[in-house]
């Protein structure tokens, strides 16, 4: 009999055992988030048994230190809360190497290290590298790991990279450090975090097009008049982020990557098969697909960047953004970016996306919404009221994650008038437990060899071609700064409400 399953299909998600090194030990990201992740992973018995931890930053840090700095963490932000005999469990395989990223004997000591530990364990020589530094950095540690031998396989383990983002600031530097990546760890051992592509809801998007026979027929140009992807945060620069956060703005920091990911997934064809480059061959050709903004004008007409001023959020007075801590008072970069892109392709051709994206927005929210074309203008169009709106597929990747489609019902009574009405899955109450957090997802994924929820080359490097464009108008200096502004606390300026007017349609009020 033929075996229905695929044997890489099946022998997924199983992580092995392996030896963690995390670059940026002592950095928040290995504190709020790498650390309860694998904490996690062990309280749903999804660490391996073997697994061992290796911090490398260059304070002056013991393994006990390291530990105690950990668990407070932990014990702030895991998901499940903090069991003590899980900790200490998880504890005594976390280690702390102390090294500076462009010392050369550091990495040696490491190695060194690394084998000595194998052999005592009997472990399989199997290393994931988490590069989770500075991205000035990134270089140095992934040269010195090669000069140390630390990226070639060792006899019967394996050796993978996980690359934090920034990756890159645009895309001569994401093209370099491809480069220096690929020079070192293969392709298929290269983990590009895209937290977003962890997260349950946008996994699910596939699911929801590809497993429901309802859906994807309609899911084209026919059916749908135009897809809108929101990325609200009540937060603005709080805890220093301003200094990054200025040199980078809207567009670079969520929607190279985040935002056009979720795009990618919305928009893909069904890929052969799941298997990583299945799926990655189908996103990709969406972000070839999609059209340039190349020209100043064409910025112009199709993107909006803005600012928030000093306004009032849930009761709270807040700073404007080029008043806030470590921002240049004059800075010219975006806290909100609103765009409109065209995919240029078989299925999606002449429906528009728009995406925005802004920080200090009234609440945090991340969303997309499938707007469907309206029903013909004849029967219910004479009733008062007439037709209250199309329908609307709207998938909430968080917070209260779900999917819920908003419908057209006929209101209690004995004349005919209809109102909109939503039929709504909520995770928290169908599945009655909380989904895993991104990063618990994709660590297990990298131990167990699958990329699918990783961002490959080539996709990284047509994202950064499509942001580059409007970057490069932005800072074009024959062209007046297009900065609009708007209140902090409000739904971004009135020029996004304009991108759209000139469609004839508006924003969904989350
Ligand atoms: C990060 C950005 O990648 O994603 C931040 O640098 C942003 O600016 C964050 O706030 C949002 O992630 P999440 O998971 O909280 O939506």
């Amino acid at each position: 009999m033929i075996n229905p399953f695929r044997e890489d299909l099946v022998s997924r998600n199983l992580p092995e055992a392996c030896s963690i090194v995390i670059f940026g030990a002592t950095g928040d990201l290995t504190h709020r988030k790498l650390i309860p992740a694998l904490y996690n992973l062990a309280v749903d018995g999804e660490l391996p048994s073997g697994v061992r931890i290796i911090g490398v930053a260059r304070r002056d840090w013991s393994d006990e230190y390291f530990r105690e700095e950990l668990k407070r963490a932990n014990q702030k932000v895991s998901r499940t809360g903090h069991d003590e005999a899980v900790w200490d469990s998880l504890a005594s395989s976390i280690f702390y190497h102390c090294s500076e990223f462009q010392d050369k004997e550091g990495y040696d000591k490491l190695a060194k290290r690394l084998s000595e530990d194998d052999r005592a364990r009997g472990g399989k020589g199997n290393r994931l590298f988490y590069i989770a530094s500075a991205p000035e950095y990134f270089d140095d540690i992934l040269l010195n790991l090669k000069e140390a031998g630390l990226n070639r396989e060792q006899e019967s383990g394996w050796s993978r990279v996980i690359v934090e983002k920034p990756f890159g600031t645009d895309l001569g530097t994401a093209q370099h450090l491809n480069e220096v990546v690929n020079g070192t760890f293969e392709e298929k051992d290269t983990y590009r975090i895209d937290h977003y592509l962890g997260k349950e809801t946008a996994q699910n998007i596939m699911v929801l097009r590809f497993a429901n026979a309802i859906f994807e027929p309609m899911w084209n140009k026919e059916h749908i008049d135009h897809i809108q992807i929101t990325c609200a945060e009540h937060f603005g620069m709080e805890g220093g982020r301003g200094g990054y956060y200025d040199k980078s703005g809207a567009l670079r920091d969520m929607v190279q990557n985040h935002l056009l990911q979720l795009l990618s997934l919305v928009a893909m064809e069904p890929p052969t098969d799941l298997s990583a480059d299945g799926v990655r061959d189908e996103k990709v050709k969406v972000l070839r697909s999609l059209r340039q903004w190349d020209t100043p004008e064409l910025v112009g007409k199709n993107v909006v960047r803005a600012q928030y001023l000093a306004g009032n959020i849930n009761g709270d007075e807040v700073p404007g953004y080029r008043e806030e801590e470590r921002v240049n008072p004059e800075s010219l970069t975006e806290s909100y970016v609103a765009l409109r892109c065209l995919i240029d392709n078989w299925r999606w051709s002449g429906v528009p996306f728009y995406i925005r994206m802004g920080k200090r927005l009234p609440k945090k929210a991340t969303e997309i919404s499938i707007h469907f074309k309206e029903t013909p203008t004849v029967l219910f169009n004479a009733m008062p009221g007439g037709v209250p709106g199309g329908n609307v597929l709207v998938i909430r990747i968080q917070p209260d994650e779900g999917i819920s489609l908003r419908m057209n019902s006929k209101l209690p009574g004995t004349t005919l008038r209809l109102e909109p009405v939503k039929m709504d899955f909520h995770y928290s109450t169908s599945f009655g437990k909380s989904s895993p957090e991104a990063y618990e997802r994709l660590l297990a994924d990298a131990m167990a060899g699958d990329a699918t929820l990783f961002a490959r080359r080539d996709e990284v490097e047509e994202a950064w071609r499509f942001v580059d464009h409007i970057e490069r108008a932005w800072h074009d200096t024959r062209t007046p700064p297009m900065m609009a502004e708007f209140p902090a606390g409000s739904w971004g300026p009135r020029e996004a409400d304009e991108l759209l007017a000139r469609d004839g349609k508006t924003w969904r009020r989350l």
